[in-house]
């Protein structure tokens, strides 16, 4: 830290956040989060709407901290290792702050030391990274979205702890969660111990009447009440119930295609327009001997990777897969043609039609389909029973969840079922990639599992309904299982 600041700026930035924020980070914060920020309970919850200033918040909070409180540890977990990386980008911006020019002794991208002695320390949430250590701050970024063995775990180290502090800020999932338990604690009855706080997306100063009115065509009136209201919703309508979804999740690794070394995976394509690109990878869990007792011979699925681009280019979305498709064996890329789709999907079989292959690897073939309701329903259909039998495990993705439980359903007087979307192009990329990707599997598909097991020596995880999957998961080699193509589009020639 620069010597030419005041002693007693230093000291008046220590005691008061606000003047930290303004002074030192030269990154002020509105009241609301003002309010959050100085509160002194023990245990601060805040549950928000999107685009409300959380993650700003957060990242002052954890800077603040190490910096008035030399020799401290600030432990922020995140839902995702893609949303840890990014709470530490925003740590690192506010460093760059004049005054805060050379704070940082050591940046990596889990870990900032401070000039301080302080430590601030991002990573996925798992209940490992609490246990048996000294935490001074312990700030939980999407905390609804986690275990709650993590929040058994942070009772007994954390809060037990004198001195030490909780935040966590969400924006709303299931009630039966310690975060909504948590949260309700504090709102009732703000104490020392717990103070709550409800930030809807109009408490920030830029959330406008456009951006509003913008939310309101590419939601539907549930998301909404989610996403900018701030609200918990029900499972009143949803194709898919929030339990169904969460007890199917675990923390399990995603693997990047850098990573990935050639395993056999089926990709699905999702081109935004007024929303973002995605794209979502399916393979089969090599595990071995573990779901035997569960699932005998019958095939279980997990997503080995996903992304998703906000307001990235068609042709820099193409090369990204075209990346994935050079780490990842993949058996076959299915990609949407309608709305946008059709001249990106062009252009990116041409991209992948050119792209060298080893000899042992074989082409991948990219498929053009067309998205229509039937298309929808057997996908989403497909995804049900899977999830229903405990055969497919998701990653505890935010984002991909709260997609999955916003899909409405409509009972035809036929008795077919219809998957409504919202009127426009909602934010549904992800669940849409997913969907695509469901044509791929086969219900009846059984492989032999080794019936005299070998010990384990690598972490395993099992979800709520008890299939068990490693932490650092892998594709199953079984290519045959992941051919099959359900609607593909007419004119398209079996290869
Ligand atoms: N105090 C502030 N002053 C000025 N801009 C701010 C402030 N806090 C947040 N912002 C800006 O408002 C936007 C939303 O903030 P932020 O990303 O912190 O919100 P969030 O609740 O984490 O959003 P999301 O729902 O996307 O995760 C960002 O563009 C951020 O730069
Ligand atoms: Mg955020």
């Amino acid at each position: 830290m620069t010597a030419t600041i005041d002693r007693a700026l230093i000291r008046a930035a220590r005691d008061d956040i606000d003047i930290f924020a303004r002074e030192i980070a030269r990154a002020p914060l509105w009241p609301h989060q003002i309010e959050l920020a100085r509160s002194p309970a023990k245990i601060r919850a805040v549950c928000s709407g999107r685009q409300a200033g959380k993650s700003r918040t957060l990242a002052v909070l954890a800077l603040h901290q190490a910096f008035s409180v030399p020799g401290s540890k600030t432990l922020v977990l995140s839902a995702g290792e893609e949303a840890a990386k990014l709470v530490l980008a925003s740590i690192a911006e506010l460093l760059s702050s004049p005054l805060l020019a050379g704070a940082a002794v050591e940046e990596n991208k889990s870990r900032i030391l401070l000039s301080t002695g302080s430590e601030i320390v991002s990573a996925p949430a798992s209940t490992r990274q609490v246990r048996g250590r000294s935490i001074d701050l312990l700030i939980l970024d999407e905390a609804n979205f986690m275990d709650e063995a993590l929040w058994t775990a942070a009772k007994f180290t954390v809060i037990a702890r004198p001195g030490s502090r909780i935040v966590m800020a969400s924006s709303p999932w299931t009630r039966d969660h310690f975060f909504h338990r948590q949260w309700q604690i504090g709102r009732i009855d703000p104490t020392a111990r717990a103070e709550s706080f409800h930030w809807p997306s109009t408490a920030s100063p830029l959330v406008d009447a456009e951006l509003l009115e913008d939310f309101r065509k590419t939601m539907t009136s549930r998301e909404y009440a989610r996403e900018v209201l701030a609200e918990w919703i029900d499972d009143q309508g949803a194709y898919f119930t929030a339990s169904e979804l969460d007890d199917n999740t675990a923390d399990y690794a995603l693997t990047p295609p850098e990573r990935a070394y050639g395993q056999i995976a089926v990709a699905g394509v999702d081109w935004g327009f007024n929303d973002s690109n995605a794209l979502v990878l399916l393979g089969v869990l090599d595990d071995g001997e573990l779901n035997r007792g569960r699932h005998q011979n019958e095939l279980v699925y997990f997503l080995p990777w996903l992304e998703h681009h906000s307001k990235m280019q068609y042709s820099q979305f193409i090369d990204r897969i075209a990346t994935v498709a050079r780490g990842y064996d993949l058996a076959q890329i299915i990609s949407e043609t309608n709305g946008v789709g059709a001249m990106p999907t062009q252009v990116l079989r041409n991209t992948i039609d050119r792209q060298e292959w080893t000899s042992t690897r074989s082409r991948t073939p990219v498929f053009p389909v067309t998205t229509d309701n039937r298309r929808k329903t057997s996908g989403y259909g497909a995804l049900k029973v899977l999830l229903q039998q405990g055969r497919i495990v998701l990653p505890r993705n935010p984002e991909l969840l709260k997609q999955l439980h916003a899909l409405t359903y409509e009972q035809l007087p036929s008795g077919a079922v219809k998957i409504e979307v919202p009127e426009h192009a909602g934010h549904d990329d992800l669940a849409d990639a997913l969907m695509q990707v469901m044509a791929a599997t086969e219900s009846g598909m059984q492989s032999w599992r080794p019936d005299n097991p070998r010990p384990r020596k690598c972490e395993v995880l099992t979800t709520t309904v008890g299939t068990h999957i490693p932490a650092e998961p892998r594709c199953w080699d079984l290519p045959y299982a992941l051919i099959r193509s359900r609607g593909r589009d007419k004119g398209e020639s079996w290869w």
